[in-house]
């Protein structure tokens, strides 16, 4: 597939608006977290809906399985494109979210956050090492009908090889280049996550912090569009 979502990650609406104005045109999706659907609901999807993007919420709704049902059928109706949700919910949850989400509306599944570490899997009791925890709950949230995985780059090819249903594998940790990490552990250029098998890959802040905002999407698109056709 070979997408971009830019992760807008800003902590005010304005900001988040000029921003969209000065990128608008590009056929890319808007990751929008709830710091700023908190701050802008509805009106601010409509929004970026109407600047052409496609709409990438990423709340990861994880709560019993009727009201993540809701959650999902709303969201929905509003119109947005890709909608997170955490695989930890169990396999009720996931699939009433599945079965809420109707026509055109795609879940991607989030398993472990790449912020936790081998203590996690302490606290929460688990006997899996974190990287089984991963495919167990990935394979489970595919096995139930969601759309999508979120993984990191690393994980990709893994996910790919162990699960038999084809899903979309949506990546974030990006740099442009090797030596930029901010607080990413692990990351890998736009290049080697499409080569991996990445489907969709997610940028934030080397987007967001660059002095031609434009210039470094064309240049990921670019990027993303040449290794998609390497892989013909
Ligand atoms: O700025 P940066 O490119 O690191 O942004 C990556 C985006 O992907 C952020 O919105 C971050 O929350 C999200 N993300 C991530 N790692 C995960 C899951 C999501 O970096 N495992």
């Amino acid at each position: 597939m070979g997408k971009l979502a830019f992760a807008l990650d800003v902590k005010g609406l304005e900001t988040a608006k000029n921003i969209l104005e000065e990128i608008k045109g590009y056929k890319i999706i808007i990751k929008v977290g709830y710091v700023l659907f908190i701050q802008g609901g509805v009106s601010f999807l409509e929004y970026i809906k109407s600047r052409g993007f496609e709409i990438f919420l990423d709340l990861k709704l994880h709560d019993i399985p009727n009201t993540v049902y809701n959650g999902v059928v709303s969201a929905s109706k509003i119109g947005v494109d890709y909608l997170t949700i955490h695989s930890l919910g169990g396999e009720e949850m996931l699939k009433r979210a599945v079965e809420g989400k109707g026509e055109n509306l795609k879940l991607l599944a989030v398993s472990i956050l790449t912020s936790h570490s081998e203590n996690y899997l302490d606290y929460i009791g688990s006997k899996y090492s974190l990287e089984e925890l991963t495919l167990k709950l990935s394979k489970t949230a595919v096995e139930c009908g969601v759309d999508g995985i979120v993984s990191s780059s690393y994980e990709v090819k893994k996910l790919k090889k162990e699960i038999d249903k084809d899903f979309i594998s949506v990546v974030p940790g990006i740099r442009l280049s090797r030596d930029s990490k901010d607080d990413q552990q692990r990351v890998a250029t736009p290049r080697e996550a499409i080569l991996n098998g990445a489907d969709i890959i997610v940028i934030g802040r080397p987007i967001l912090n660059s002095i031609d905002r434009k210039n470094t999407i064309e240049k990921i698109l670019k990027e993303i569009e040449e290794a998609v056709n390497g892989t013909n």
